[in-house]
């Protein structure tokens, strides 16, 4: 049955959706909802069908039928009108159209579904504040982790439990990076234009590879978690430019991997939030989730660990968490947006990363000349940080630098950073030193 043929129920019972983007999410609903449209109804208690749409091109070719829909050429039109119940944004950005959108809809008294994570990021609280002042639903689930069933597992399934700690891969894009270069010991930019020509990437690759898209989701997290308001600001997000094949060389021969892995823990210094590439240790279950897949790793003090795992994006993993949300909002589940109702969400401290204790990785690649190394050496050593392992590697070739790959023991963050800048400013490196955490 397609979206645009299925009948009303008795009595008009029909959840009717404003559906504003039919990109990969919004093309991936409306065929959800039209292959799966009996067994939504019953798990809703009502049908869902798309009543309304709104894209920039109305004459687009979708690969889903588009019939009984009506059109809008201004998304924010869907949520006046007198056929929609609810709204489901689907366009992106932070700002303009789907914020737009976001406010009409929360201020026309309707339920908002989005799975818009940077508009979130930003303007979360007040759309959590506008929704409640509305008495009505704004669900996210699709925002983090694509199909996997985080927001809900945080909010709903982790309830009774104080979260210390939770950490995550949450870009599909970077693992799929991370995990070919790691497969075939290819370089960077030769993986991320593959990756493009093959659509994982996106022309303009920044959000996701410089760590953005990845802190967006944290704050999502963090505020679930912790209690906090999301603040997009207060995350230290560095992406993976610049882990190059011989990290990745390196780490394999030391017992690890890379991922680009978003942390966020609470404790009486305040919230940390931080996207950074990290080295994981085989026996973690991190090191495991390859290609797109994204995973949450979340410590609650009764549950125990909890892992979330699965397709991070694509149109049937996000769509299934959109239609999910839109069965909840039939059922008329509300609920406040970020587990805790909007007012009781805190203004967190921003925890200073510098007294974080951490072993650590440190790649530089150096003149081949002697003294180097004792050069290296009291860097290290000045600034208090304790060598575990040292590797050294002769020049790859004509004009190459050496590669040296250091393991330290646990210690402060800023004595590593302290090395390193008396580093930096020496004529013995030949290219910007390389420093990732290594995951406990
Ligand atoms: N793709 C994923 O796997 C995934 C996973 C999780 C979350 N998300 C989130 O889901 C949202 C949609 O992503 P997507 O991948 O589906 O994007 P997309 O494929 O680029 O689709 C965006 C849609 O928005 C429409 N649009 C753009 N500007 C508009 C405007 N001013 N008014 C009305 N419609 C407008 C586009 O219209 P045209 O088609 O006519 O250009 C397109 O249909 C984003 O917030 C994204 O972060 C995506």
């Amino acid at each position: 049955m397609g979206p645009g043929t299925m009948g009303e129920a008795p009595g008009g019972d029909t959840l009717r959706v404003g559906l504003a983007g039919l990109g990969t999410v919004g093309a991936g609903v409306v065929r959800v909802l039209s292959d799966n449209a009996d067994l939504v109804a019953q798990r809703a208690g009502r049908p869902i069908r798309v009543t309304a749409a709104s894209a920039r091109d109305r004459n687009r070719e979708r690969g889903v039928s588009l019939e009984g829909i009506a059109w809008e050429d201004d998304a924010a039109a869907l949520a006046a009108r007198d056929d929609v119940d609810v709204v489901a944004e689907l366009v992106g950005g932070s700002d303009g159209p789907a914020l737009t959108l976001a406010r009409a809809t929360l201020s026309a008294g309707k339920p908002l579904v989005t799975a818009n994570k940077a508009m979130l990021a930003h303007h979360g609280l007040e759309l959590a504040r506008a929704a409640e002042a509305a008495g009505v639903a704004l669900r996210f689930e699709a925002a983090v982790a694509g199909g996997v069933p985080v927001i809900k597992g945080l909010r709903e399934g982790m309830a009774a439990n104080r979260i210390g700690h939770l950490f995550g891969i949450l870009n599909g894009t970077c693992n799929f990076i991370l995990s070919r270069m790691e497969a075939e010991g290819r370089d960077f930019a030769d993986v991320l234009s593959e990756a493009q020509a093959l659509g994982y990437a996106e022309a303009d690759p920044g959000f996701d590879i410089d760590g953005v898209d990845a802190g967006h989701k944290l704050a999502l997290l963090a505020a679930l978690a912790f209690g906090t308001r999301p603040s997009f600001g207060a995350v230290e997000a560095t992406g993976i430019r610049h882990v190059i094949a011989a990290d990745i060389a390196e780490a394999a021969a030391l017992g690890y991997r890379v991922r680009l892995v978003g942390v966020a823990d609470a404790s009486a210094g305040g919230l940390f939030q931080r996207v950074h590439p990290h080295l994981v240790p085989l026996s973690h279950p991190l090191a495991h989730v390859t290609g797109s897949t994204n995973a949450v790793v979340a410590d609650g003090d009764q549950a125990g660990r909890l892992l979330f795992q699965g397709a991070g994006a694509g149109a049937g993993p996000t769509a299934s968490a959109v239609v999910a949300d839109l069965i909840d909002v039939a059922r008329g589940v509300a609920g406040p947006v970020f587990a805790l109702p909007a007012d009781a969400l805190v203004e967190a401290k921003r925890a200073d990363g510098a007294e974080r204790r951490a072993r650590a990785y440190v790649r530089l690649t150096v003149e081949d000349r002697v003294g180097v190394l004792a050069e290296i050496a009291a860097a290290m050593r000045d600034a208090g940080v304790s060598i575990e392992t040292l590797i050294q590697r002769g020049p790859s070739g004509e004009g190459a630098g050496v590669l040296v790959a250091i393991v330290t023991h646990e210690g402060p963050e800023r004595c590593v950073a302290q090395a390193l800048e008396r580093l930096r400013g020496s004529q013995s490196l030949t290219d910007v030193p390389m420093w990732m955490p290594i995951l406990a």
